[in-house]
């Protein structure tokens, strides 16, 4: 196989930045800060899934699991994005699927999300990846254009339901009796400590 050149650290003079852009694997130590970034980017007013979706768990499991997909982006020692994919093993299919990509709004536009995409893809392949997936928001607008643009396509669109149990005439019942028995224990519980 074609040795692939190493485009882990390249200058951005392309795109009139003298800042170097370097991508490496996450560490323990990034799991924090990328949380805290992630809290940045997918907040609920602008993409409600996502937002409900993001937590410390989301970021530790995925280390935990696919630490080899897990990346960061640094420039000048900051972070300045991540990406966090898996892969799906399907009926002879193997499946690339990039769960979250998200990029420091103060380095946005300078190609982060370019390389970072890239170099996971890389590694996709190297293990036998032969189609990527990703889904997000129809309103993200930003990061439909980028995946666009990265040659992303045959787009549908996927409902999400919800319901909000507390309303619901038999579930609401059902959290109404659970909590009066928690009332109930209560008491008890003390006793016993
Ligand atoms: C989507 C996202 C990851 C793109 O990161 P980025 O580093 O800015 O992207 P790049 O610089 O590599 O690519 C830029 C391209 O992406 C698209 N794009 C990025 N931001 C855009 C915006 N605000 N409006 C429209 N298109 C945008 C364009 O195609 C752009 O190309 P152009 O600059 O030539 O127009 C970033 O906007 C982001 O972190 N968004 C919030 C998190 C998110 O939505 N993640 C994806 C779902 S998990």
């Amino acid at each position: 196989m074609t040795e692939l050149p190493d485009r882990s650290i390249e200058k951005d003079s392309d795109r009139g930045e003298s800042s170097t852009v370097q991508i490496r694997e996450m560490n323990i130590d990034d799991i924090a800060p990328i949380f805290h970034l992630g809290e940045q980017l997918f907040t609920s007013d602008l993409y409600p899934y996502l937002y409900r979706t993001w937590d410390e768990w989301e970021v530790i499991g995925m280390y935990n699991t696919d630490s080899e997909y897990c990346l960061v982006a640094e420039i000048d020692h900051q972070l300045a994005g991540f990406v966090l994919g898996t892969i799906i093993n399907k009926a002879s299919w193997i499946y690339g699927y990039i769960t979250w990509l998200g990029v420091n709004p103060s380095f946005q536009r300078r190609g982060v999300a370019d390389r970072l995409v890239d170099k996971i893809i890389e590694r996709m392949i190297e293990d036998n990846v032969r189609l990527m997936l990703v889904d997000t928001d129809p309103a993200n607008t930003p990061a439909i254009n980028f995946f666009n643009r990265k040659g992303f396509g045959n787009a549908r669109e996927h409902v999400f339901l919800s319901l909000n149990l507390a309303k619901h005439d038999y579930y609401g019942r059902l959290i109404n009796y659970e909590r009066d028995k928690a009332e109930r224990n209560r008491p008890r519980l003390r006793r016993r400590s």
